[in-house]
């Protein structure tokens, strides 16, 4: 696949088919996340593959999903939850971490969702998650700071793009076949060219 079918390919997924993936292609979209740039190539960010069914479930009820559209896009445990977690977590070196490493994080998160599609895989993004639970479950290190989880597994659903222009609603929905739709400005929309 060309990048931009990978491009035009990657949809946030939210619905699973109830299957484990295997951990080498897990190691392959963390390793997609090595190659991610990172301010001042710090490289703190540190991962969490989570497999492990018991620890999958438990990481799941701590996630939030598609708040637009509750309760049609939350997936059901055993039913089309997400088969596995990457947690992505940053060595703190201060009480307080840098915007850039929350750069660093999307950076990563955007490498992981593009070998996702390669690997005909889905993901979801996740900032809604009770990150207290999530640390303790995960066994964070004190030194590092969980900053976002991405849901992993086998796509159940295909979500499509639609172009719209300035003034037309952002909002994602559901047709009446269940399918997500997901709006997305064109490039005339959001852009000044000087
Ligand atoms: C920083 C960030 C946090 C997100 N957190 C969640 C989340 O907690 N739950 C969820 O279902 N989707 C989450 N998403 C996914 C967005 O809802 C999704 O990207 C958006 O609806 C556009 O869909 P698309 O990814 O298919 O383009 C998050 C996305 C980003 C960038």
């Amino acid at each position: 696949m060309d990048f931009s079918a990978i491009l035009r390919k990657r949809r946030t997924i939210r619905f699973y088919r109830q299957m484990p993936v295997a951990e080498k292609h897990l190691l392959k979209l963390v390793e997609s996340a090595c190659h991610a740039p990172s301010a001042a190539n710090n490289q703190v960010l540190r991962y969490t593959v989570v497999r492990t069914p018991d620890l999958v479930q438990a990481v799941f009820y701590n996630t939030s999903y598609a708040g637009r559209v509750t309760p049609r896009r939350s997936p059901q445990w055993g039913v089309n939850a997400p088969t596995a977690f990457i947690a992505i977590s940053a060595v703190k070196n201060g009480p307080v971490l840098s915007n850039m490493v929350y750069a660093d994080a999307g950076a990563a998160v955007m490498s992981i969702s593009f070998a996702a599609v390669e690997e005909k895989l889905g993901c979801c993004w996740i900032g809604a998650f009770k990150a207290k639970e999530v640390t303790e479950l995960l066994a964070i290190p004190e030194t590092e700071q969980i900053l976002f989880l991405v849901a992993v597994g086998h796509p159940a659903e295909t979500p499509v793009e639609d172009t719209i222009q300035q003034g037309e609603s952002v909002a994602y929905y559901l047709d009446e076949f269940d399918r997500l739709h997901v709006p997305k400005y064109s490039v005339e929309a959001i852009t000044r060219i000087l």
